[in-house]
């Protein structure tokens, strides 16, 4: 089949790369990786942003945690492009006894899932993770997360895509639609047509500006804005990724092996605004600081702001929409990078007519669809 894929982050490179073993695939996007993948930072952590009610997109985080150390293997392979997966895992921490009671609540969601995780004495906690502040009031580590580089994933996804003749060309305006069947898509340039056997929406918070695609799909999807912060130490200041609640406010803390961190992040409904501003980054760095006391040593390279594409339910509609020859892979909101090895997996079932992953049904943008118009 000819398949063409709107959105060219790492959901679509992922499907697209996933696709073209056996298709001839075309992403449209005029900047590949360069929206919101280009700010993640690349946490494997399902646990971390799990929350009650969520359990559906938990297990779906689980299932492509699962799927992370083969599909980096296999990207790496084929790009010649290490995507740096690390093993440490991550350490969940509660800043004060607030915080240190919302961590106890996320532990006790996880047990219910058999998520491993063990709670840390103060100097246990010290001794894996000497920079950790040391009034920190609840560290618990959860050994099985693992954490990519972003970037370096971007380009490994966009060298693989190359070997198997994946064409990029520019943006998509609409998702051309001739008797209730997808046939292609219109450019936004001069309105040409990829004609396509079968079209994948897979365009972030850009969905919302394809034209073709179901207004029920198009309007469950929102930007929710976040700003984060990569720094760069001099000396390996921690080795796991840090999750940290200080006074309530979320922050994370991801170490890379080249020195860099990243801190993020945000989580603002502000629309389309993608301005970086002095309170993002201060809430940032005093909560960073406030877990990880040395960050204040480092340098600050790096502040950008990007759009998460949120929905409903938090959870990514991922499957056959009610146009045919038109599948969704959007609304990730969080676990894009997370969820990118499920949801190429779902994807490729729905377009070969096979059994999609389990953990892929609850994604299935039919719970929403109808809903929202
Ligand atoms: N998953 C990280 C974030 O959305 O900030």
């Amino acid at each position: 089949m000819r398949v063409a894929v709107i959105g060219g982050g790492v959901v679509g490179l992922s499907i697209a790369w996933t696709l073209s073993r056996d298709h001839t695939v075309t992403v449209l996007d005029p900047q590949p990786g360069r929206g919101a993948s280009f700010a993640a930072a690349g946490m494997l952590a399902p646990a971390g942003e799990a929350w009650y009610g969520e359990d559906d997109l938990l297990r779906a985080g689980l299932d492509s945690l699962g799927r992370w150390p083969e599909f980096a293997a296999d990207v790496a392979a084929a790009s010649g492009v290490d995507p740096w997966l690390r093993r440490e895992g991550t350490l969940l921490v509660g800043a004060t006894e607030d915080d240190a009671a919302d961590v106890d609540r996320v532990v006790t969601l996880l047990e219910t899932h058999a998520v491993p995780t063990r709670r840390l004495a103060r100097r246990e906690a010290r001794a894996a993770e000497p920079a950790l502040a040391p009034g920190v009031r609840r560290t618990v580590e959860v050994p099985g997360d693992l954490s990519v580089h972003n970037r370096r994933l971007i380009d490994a996804l966009g060298a693989a895509c190359a070997t198997r003749d994946v064409r990029t060309v520019g943006a998509a305006a609409d998702v051309d639609i001739d008797a209730g069947r997808a046939v292609g898509v219109r450019l936004r340039t001069d309105r040409s047509r990829v004609t396509a056997d079968l079209v994948v929406v897979a365009a972030g918070c850009g969905l919302a500006g394809v034209g073709g695609v179901p207004g029920g799909i198009r309007d469950a999807v929102r930007p929710v804005k976040g700003q984060i912060l990569r720094l760069r130490s001099s000396y390996p200041l921690v080795t796991r990724t840090v999750r940290a609640r200080v006074d309530g406010f979320p922050v994370y803390v991801v170490p890379r092996r080249d020195g860099e961190i990243v801190l993020g992040a945000t989580t603002e409904e502000q629309g389309y605004d993608q301005r970086v501003t002095v309170d993002g980054v201060h809430d940032l760095l005093r909560a960073g600081i406030a877990v990880v006391p040395g960050l204040r040593e480092c340098a600050l390279t790096e502040t950008l702001a990007r759009l998460r594409p949120g929905t409903p339910d938090n959870a990514p509609l991922v499957g056959p929409t009610s146009t045919e020859g038109l599948v969704v892979a959007g609304g990730h909101y969080r676990g894009g990078v997370l969820l990118a090895p499920l949801t190429a997996a779902a994807v490729e079932a729905y377009v070969d007519g096979s059994v999609p992953p389990a953990a892929a049904s609850a994604l299935h943008p039919a719970r929403l669809e109808g809903a929202v118009r």
